[in-house]
C-alpha cells in the first residue's frame, strides 16, 4: 500500500492488517508512557483545506505518538487563501521534505490527485475529499464496531452477518461512502437510511439497501445505527427537505426511537454533531452511545495507517 485514498483499493486482508496494528497501538496508548519510536526522523505535513477538529487533531496526535515531525498546514493562514494551487502547494511540500501528506480537501479527488499527478512522491492519506471518501474514519469507525459487536481485541475477525443501518445526508456524506464499502468488505450488512433528496443517484447500485424510514429500519433489529451530520454547508441553494423541523421528525433518532433498539446495539456519530436536529442529546450522551469511543479509536488507527504506510521506509534510510 503506497497511498490510502480510497477503501476500494484495500483487500479484506489488508483492512483486517490496518485493524489488527491498531489494537496493538491502542494497547501501547494506556502505558504510562505512549510515545513510539517508529517514525523518529520523519516529517509528516497535515495538509487542511477545509475545516476540521477532530480528524485534523487525531492525525496529529498519531504521528507524534509515533515520534514523526507534524507540521500543520491549513487553508486559513496560508497562501493557498491567496489562490495558490494545489500543484504550487505540493511542489512546495515535497521541496521542504515531506515524508506523508495527510489531505482534506472540500474537491471531491484532491487526494488522488495529489497521489498520482506527479507533483509529490511521498505517500498520501485521504482525510476527506468533498463528498467522496474519508477512509481513515470508516476505518476508526469499523475498529470502534468490532470492539463491541465481536470482542475485545478480535484478531484478523470482520463483521460477518453484523447489521449496521447509516441514516442521514448521505448525499453529501464521504464518511457512508468510505463505511458502506469497508463495512460489506468485511462481511456486514448495511442498510442507508434517508429521504429520496439525500440519496445520491447511483446508491441504487451500491452493496447495501436503501429505506426511506428510520422506523422500520430500526424495527429490523440492527446491531449499530450510525448518525451521519445534517452537512448544511453543502446544501447550496437548499431544497433538500421541506424545514428541519420535518426532518428531525422522520429522521432525527430520539430517544424513543433508541429505546427501540436491541439491548445490545450501538449508536455512533462522526462529530460534529447537530445535537436535537439528527440526534437527541440524550442519546448522544446515553450508555449506549460509542461517540467519544470513536474519537479514541481515531488516534489508534492513524498510527497503524501512518505505521503501515511510513515504516518501512523509515527502516531503510
Ligand atoms: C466528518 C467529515 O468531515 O467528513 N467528520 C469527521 O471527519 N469527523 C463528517 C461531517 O463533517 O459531518
Amino acid at each position: 500500500m503506497k497511498h490510502l485514498i480510497s477503501i476500494a483499493d484495500l483487500s479484506r486482508v489488508e483492512a483486517l492488517g490496518i485493524l489488527d496494528t491498531a489494537e496493538q497501538m491502542a494497547a501501547t496508548q494506556s502505558r504510562a508512557i505512549r510515545k513510539l519510536p517508529t517514525l523518529v526522523g520523519t516529517t509528516v505535513v497535515n495538509l487542511f483545506l477545509e475545516d476540521s477538529t477532530r480528524t485534523r487533531i487525531s492525525f496529529e496526535a498519531a504521528a507524534k505518538r509515533l515520534s514523526a515531525d507534524v507540521i500543520n498546514f491549513s487553508a486559513k493562514g496560508s497562501s493557498v487563501s491567496k489562490g495558490e494551487s494545489l500543484k504550487d502547494t505540493a511542489l512546495t511540500l515535497q521541496a521542504m521534505g515531506a515524508d506523508a501528506v495527510v489531505v482534506r480537501s472540500g474537491a471531491s479527488g484532491a487526494a488522488h490527485l495529489l497521489a498520482h499527478a506527479g507533483w509529490i512522491d511521498q505517500p498520501i492519506v485521504n482525510a476527506g475529499d468533498g463528498t467522496h471518501e474519508h477512509p481513515t474514519q470508516a476505518l476508526l469507525d469499523t475498529f470502534t464496531l468490532r470492539h463491541h459487536l465481536v470482542g475485545a481485541t478480535p484478531d484478523g475477525e470482520g463483521l460477518d452477518g453484523r447489521h449496521i443501518v447509516i441514516v442521514g445526508d448521505v448525499l453529501h456524506s464521504r464518511v457512508a461512502r468510505s463505511n458502506v464499502l469497508l463495512l460489506t468488505l468485511l462481511g456486514a450488512r448495511v442498510t442507508l437510511v434517508a429521504p429520496p433528496s439525500l440519496v445520491p443517484v447511483g446508491a441504487g447500485v451500491w452493496p447495501c439497501e436503501v429505506l426511506y424510514d428510520l422506523d422500520e429500519a430500526i424495527d429490523r433489529g440492527p446491531d449499530a445505527v450510525m448518525m451521519l451530520r445534517v452537512q448544511r454547508e453543502r446544501m447550496i441553494g437548499g431544497g433538500f427537505f421541506p424545514t428541519p423541523a420535518e426532518y428531525s421528525r422522520r429522521f432525527c433518532l430520539t430517544t424513543h426511537r433508541a429505546d427501540r433498539l436491541p439491548a445490545h446495539a450501538i449508536v455512533m456519530h462522526p462529530g460534529p454533531m447537530n445535537r436535537g436536529f439528527e440526534i437527541a442529546g440524550d442519546v448522544a450522551d446515553s450508555a449506549r452511545s460509542v461517540i467519544v469511543e470513536q474519537v479514541a479509536s481515531g488516534v489508534s488507527v492513524r498510527m497503524s495507517v501512518l505505521y503501515h504506510l511510513l515504516a518501512s521506509n523509515a527502516r531503510e534510510s
